[in-house]
This record gives structure tokens, C-alpha cells and sequence, in this order.
């Protein structure tokens, strides 16, 4: 579905950055993944059968966005696909907030994403395709995730903007919005909101969640992975500025 494509995945040493990474090479592409943790990379790669471009790189450093987009541009020419990925979550009751965490989630989520796609634009070819990673909880009213929440909705609105301002471009912006997907990042979340949470509290913590996701199940990255490849391809060429939905049913039934 992607022979002979580029493309460029932020957040792509672990979870669902991972997982479509896979299946892009799967599918043909020659891919970029980044992070800010070199062993986690390496891993990565390893896992990947190295035949993958690794490179350092934290969205919140203009410098290293600078950098990556001209090692890209060194090493494919350019660029057909960007998948803007890389993202925290941590839980930020109202009450007990920092301007430090809200910054935080701000400064990756929102800032991060806003700054990789002008830093890579100019790499990429007519009619390329941008994906964004929002969250099912930009639809949702969930207590105690109003910073995280915000800055999903902000990425999701990115994608109609964006989208519209690139038109002239031919290049697509959309979003994919994952629900509960079993990554390394969900125990972070529950450790913000339960320091010290045991691994047994942790399962119970996410049984409740499970409890009320439709589905009745957490999804796995390579299901947000798929939704993503769909994005990226000529399959989903009639979709401008859309939120492709992923939940299990959870911000939806
Ligand atoms: N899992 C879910 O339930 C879920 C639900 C909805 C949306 N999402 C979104 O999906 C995206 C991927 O998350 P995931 O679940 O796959 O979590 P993950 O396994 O923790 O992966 C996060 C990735 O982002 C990278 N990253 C974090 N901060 C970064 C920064 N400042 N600069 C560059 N890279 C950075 C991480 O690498 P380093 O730490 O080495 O930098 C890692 O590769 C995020 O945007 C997340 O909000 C996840």
C-alpha cells in the first residue's frame, strides 16, 4: 500500500508509533522514527529489523526539529508521509495542578505537533499526507484530564487548519483518535493519578476503565496502527481535515 513511500514517525521507538512503523515497512515504505531516549530507539530498531532511520529528536527542541527534517530531507529527498505521534498523558485534577504540568502536556502535545508539521512541511511532496494522533478524550468530559484533554482537542482541531492550509499543497491532514490502547503510557497515567500504584492496583485501575469501554476490551496499538496506514494511503484520498475514531466504542455508544 505505500511501495515506494517516505515516511516520518514521531514517537516511533515504543507503543502505537512502534506498531505502525512495522506495518508501514510491512507495507513498502522506507521509514523515520523518533524519540528523545537512544537506547529506547536502538531497541526499537532492533525490534524493526533495522532497516529503519533512527533519530533523537524531542518535539518540544526547535533546534532538533530543525535537524530531524534535514536528515530526512539528506536521507529520502523527501517526505510522503508524516505521522505527528509523539505525545505524554498524565492526569491533572483541577485543584492540584502545576503550571509546570500543564506546560508540560502543552509544550509535547500541542506545540510539539504544531512545530513538526512546519518543520517537515517543507520537506514534503505535493499532495503528502499528515496524520495526527489525538484521543478519544477530546470528545468526553473525563474528571481529572482537563490539561490532557485540551491539548488533544487542540490537536484535533489542527487537522481541520492545517488541512485547509495546505490544500494548496494537495497535502491531507487528519487525525486518528485512539481510545484506551494497552501501550506504556497507561501506566503513567495511572501512576499520576494514584502515585505509588501497585502492579495489582494498576490492573484493577484498568479493569474499571475496561468495565466501561463497549467493547470490553483495551485495543492493541496495531489497531490504531491499521486506521493510520489507511490515513497514509491513496485509500482514504477523499478525507480532508477528519478525526478517524478508534475507541472500542468508548467516546461514541
Ligand atoms: N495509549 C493510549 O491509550 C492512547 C490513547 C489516545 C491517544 N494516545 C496518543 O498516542 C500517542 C502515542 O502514545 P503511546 O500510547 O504509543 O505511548 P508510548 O508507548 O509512551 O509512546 C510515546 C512515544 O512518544 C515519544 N515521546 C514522548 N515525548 C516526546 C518528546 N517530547 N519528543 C519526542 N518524542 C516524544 C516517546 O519516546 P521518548 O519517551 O523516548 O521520547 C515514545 O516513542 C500519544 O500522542 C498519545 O497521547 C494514546
Amino acid at each position: 500500500m505505500l511501495m515506494n513511500k517516505t515516511a516520518l514517525i514521531t514517537g516511533g521507538s515504543s507503543g502505537i508509533g512502534l506498531a505502525t512503523a512495522k506495518l508501514f515497512l510491512e507495507n513498502g515504505a522506507r521509514v523515520a522514527i523518533t524519540g528523545r531516549d537512544a537506547a529506547s530507539l536502538k531497541q526499537a530498531s532492533d525490534a524493526l529489523g533495522g532497516d529503519v532511520l533512527t533519530l533523537e529528536a524531542d518535539v518540544r527542541s526547535s533546534e532538533d526539529l530543525q535537524r530531524m527534517a534535514a536528515t530526512v530531507k539528506e536521507q529520502f529527498g523527501s517526505l510522503d508521509i508524516l505521522f505527528a505521534n509523539a505525545g505524554v498523558a498524565f492526569v491533572t485534577p483541577l485543584g492540584k495542578t502545576t503550571e509546570e504540568q500543564f506546560d508540560k502536556l502543552m509544550d509535547i502535545n500541542v506545540k510539539g505537533t504544531f512545530f513538526t508539521i512546519q518543520a517537515v512541511e517543507p520537506v514534503m511532496r505535493e499532495g503528502a499526507s499528515i496524520i495526527l494522533n489525538t484521543a478519544w478524550l477530546n470528545q468526553v468530559g473525563a474528571p481529572g484530564r482537563g490539561a490532557l484533554s485540551a491539548s488533544k482537542a487542540a490537536v484535533r482541531s489542527l487537522a481541520r487548519t492545517l488541512s485547509a492550509e495546505l490544500l494548496p499543497r494537495r497535502i491531507r491532514v487528519n487525525a486518528v483518535s485512539p481510545g484506551l490502547i494497552e501501550t506504556p503510557i497507561l501506566r503513567g497515567v495511572g501512576q499520576s493519578e494514584h502515585p505509588g500504584q501497585s502492579d495489582a492496583e494498576f490492573k484493577a485501575y484498568i479493569q474499571g476503565a475496561v468495565d466501561m469501554i463497549p467493547i470490553g476490551r483495551l485495543g492493541n496499538a496495531e489497531e490504531i496502527a491499521g486506521a493510520v496506514l489507511f490515513l497514509a494511503s491513496d485509500a482514504s484520498s477523499y478525507m480532508l481535515g477528519s478525526e478517524l475514531v478508534v475507541d472500542g466504542g468508548f467516546g461514541q455508544l
